[in-house]
């Protein structure tokens, strides 16, 4: 068995519940790695955790274990320590060998998933005739990244681009437009998003002052959902205008979506309605149909209603995505559904779903996952906005990004007297800029806020974007001082010697575990963590006070050393592309 058949740590928890013999089958090798590397690699604390239960010191249970364990292939000789903890060295024979493995492997040791599931990640998620702002930005990040993530481990991704396209505020925006600017209804391109958004607003205003403008914007959506044919042509101008705003962001991000707007489902919403009905779950209240939910009360601590239909007959956000659960799991056939949005919609994700699963529409074998992030605050802690108190454009943020690492790397050049093509600076300042910007958001564990800073996303210290493609790029600038072809270096040619050429072997061989996690529990602030830790790993290798020569060294360590900065090279430019973000080979 090897670590593209089995992960390392799952093998030595095997190994250790072996040991302690079929009795204690259920029973946890409590293996952690271990809390200092004098120790060993990792340790099990099982024996202690056992004593109780045996009435037994724990360093006599631990010996009974050592004395069965057998992981000779893998591990030096077991040491019991302390009160009874077990500790594991790695081998370095093995150690050797499972890079000499994963050198040929373009998956780096990272098995695919043995039973790839349908999944769906809804993500992104904006509105038509409004803008996108941060939230939809870092919903779009996280969902690109875990998607990645799930496609890279041979998952059947859709990815779902759950457009707010349809309810009351078209019949708004609509019967404003056909009194002020009718054009804008029957010309293709005749406002731009800017346009659209500042009469968005000024029909909000009518709306909520003007009672007859009420009326004819109502009577507007009641002509939409019948398909009238003007209006149905005016809703698809405005959703295409806004589209191309979308676009020109996910270009820029390199996002690939699926839209499937809310209005898809318009026509399973009364369905959903019936359904509830024949199911006895739904009452009346005040003209409106709604369940009532357990675990969630009003302001007077009464039962709190979802309301899947109004009394003037709408229907609610919470009512397309009972359709669209639905229609996920029956027609899409979705084993696992993650729905990427800010931490406020929490409850609105708590609510449906409980209604869902009351009516018995969650199939047990399908997960649904609400995968919450918190806000994007500015650098005063407040809410992110512009200096004059608006929503920030994401267009302009990003390219705001690009523009200060162009700046950066013009004084970078000159201090550093190099001459490079406009080409080349304006490809290192894209690549730079919006890598940036991704990572400082994935980097964050995504539940909570932060903020954020140019400065500080651009810096070339620290857990950023640019001090990982800068890792990367400095090894492909070893390949080039040395005239290298890392890809003909042969094969069985790792050699471990020294300390930090032992810590980065070990970490390499992690990747797969921390792509297992992620795939998990959709935190892709780990994969950023480990790539952070295995670039301070390589720059202390490579450093030449603490670590080797490498170039400079006598074979057979010089081309070990090679391999070693090629999978290096390689795991950054694969855990990077799981983001999302694209090395550079300089910069
Ligand atoms: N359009 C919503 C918003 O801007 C996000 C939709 C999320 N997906 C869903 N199925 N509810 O907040």
């Amino acid at each position: 068995m090897n670590a593209t058949q089995e992960k390392l740590k799952v093998q030595l928890e095997q190994a250790i519940v072996a040991a302690f013999g079929a009795d204690f089958g259920g029973v946890d090798p409590i293996l952690v790695s271990a809390s200092n590397p004098k120790f060993g690699d990792y340790q099990a604390n099982v024996a202690l955790s056992l004593s109780k239960k045996l009435a037994k010191q724990p360093r006599a249970i631990a010996g009974a274990i050592v004395e069965k364990l057998d992981v000779s292939e893998i591990c030096e000789p077991p040491e019991i320590a302390g009160p009874g903890f077990i500790n594991l060295k790695l081998k370095t024979a093995y150690l050797e060998a499972q890079l000499n493995e994963i050198q040929a492997d373009p998956r780096l040791g990272v098995p695919a998933a043995k039973t790839p599931k349908r999944e769906i990640v809804d993500f992104s998620s904006p509105n038509i005739a409004k803008e996108m702002h941060v939230g939809h930005l870092r919903s779009t990040i996280i969902g690109d990244s875990i998607a990645r993530i799930l496609e890279f481990q041979g998952h059947d991704v859709l990815r779902l681009n759950h457009v707010g396209d349809w309810g009351t505020q078209f019949g708004m925006l609509i019967a404003y437009l056909r009194e002020v600017y009718p054009d804008a209804l029957t010309t293709a391109n005749a406002l731009d998003i800017g346009d659209l958004v500042s009469f968005y607003r000024k029909a909000k205003q009518r709306f909520d002052t003007d009672a007859a403008f009420q009326e004819t914007a109502r009577q507007e959506v009641v002509r939409l959902q019948a398909g009238a044919e003007d209006t149905l042509h005016a809703w698809k101008l405005l959703c295409e205008q806004s589209r191309q705003e979308f676009q020109i962001i996910y270009e820029l991000l390199d996002i690939n979506l699926t839209e499937r707007g809310e209005s898809f489902y318009n026509p399973l919403l009364s369905g959903v309605v019936e359904d509830l009905e024949k199911s006895g779950l739904l009452v009346e209240n005040q003209g409106a149909k709604c369940v009532f939910l357990e675990g969630f009360t009003n302001r007077e601590g009464e039962p709190l209603p979802l309301i899947v239909q109004k009394s003037d007959g709408g229907y609610n956000y919470a009512t397309t995505d009972l359709a669209s659960l639905r229609y996920r799991i029956q027609q899409d056939q979705a084993k696992r559904i993650i729905y990427v949005t800010d931490a406020g919609q929490g409850n609105h994700f708590a609510q449906f779903l409980q209604v869902a699963r009351k009516v018995g529409w969650i199939p047990d074998d399908v997960e649904l996952v609400h995968v919450p992030f918190g806000l994007v605050l500015g650098e005063d802690g407040k809410k992110f906005k512009t200096r004059s108190g608006d929503t920030v454009r994401l267009r302009d943020l990003l390219d705001e990004a690009i523009a200060r690492a162009h700046a950066d790397l013009k004084t970078r050049l000159q201090e550093e007297e190099r001459q490079e093509t406009e080409e080349f600076i304006n490809e290192v300042a894209r690549v730079v800029g919006i890598s940036a910007v991704k990572y400082a958001d994935l980097s964050q564990n995504r539940t909570s806020s932060y903020i954020f800073s140019y400065d500080k996303m651009l810096d070339f210290k620290g857990n950023t974007a640019p001090y990982m493609l800068y890792a990367y790029a400095r090894i492909q600038g070893i390949s080039r001082k040395g005239d290298i072809n890392f890809k003909e270096l042969g094969n069985n040619a790792v050699l471990l010697e020294h300390e930090t050429e032992l810590a980065l072997a070990k970490y390499l061989l992690q990747l797969d575990e921390v792509i297992s996690s992620v795939e998990q529990d959709l935190l892709p602030n780990r994969l950023c963590e480990y790539l952070y830790e295995l670039s301070k790993k390589f720059n202390q290798f490579y450093d030449r006070n603490q670590g080797v020569q490498v170039l400079e060294a006598e074979e057979p360590q010089r081309t070990s050393r090679l391999v070693l900065c090629d999978l290096t090279a390689r795991t950054l430019k694969l855990g990077l592309s799981l983001l999302g973000i694209q090395v550079l080979e300089r910069m």
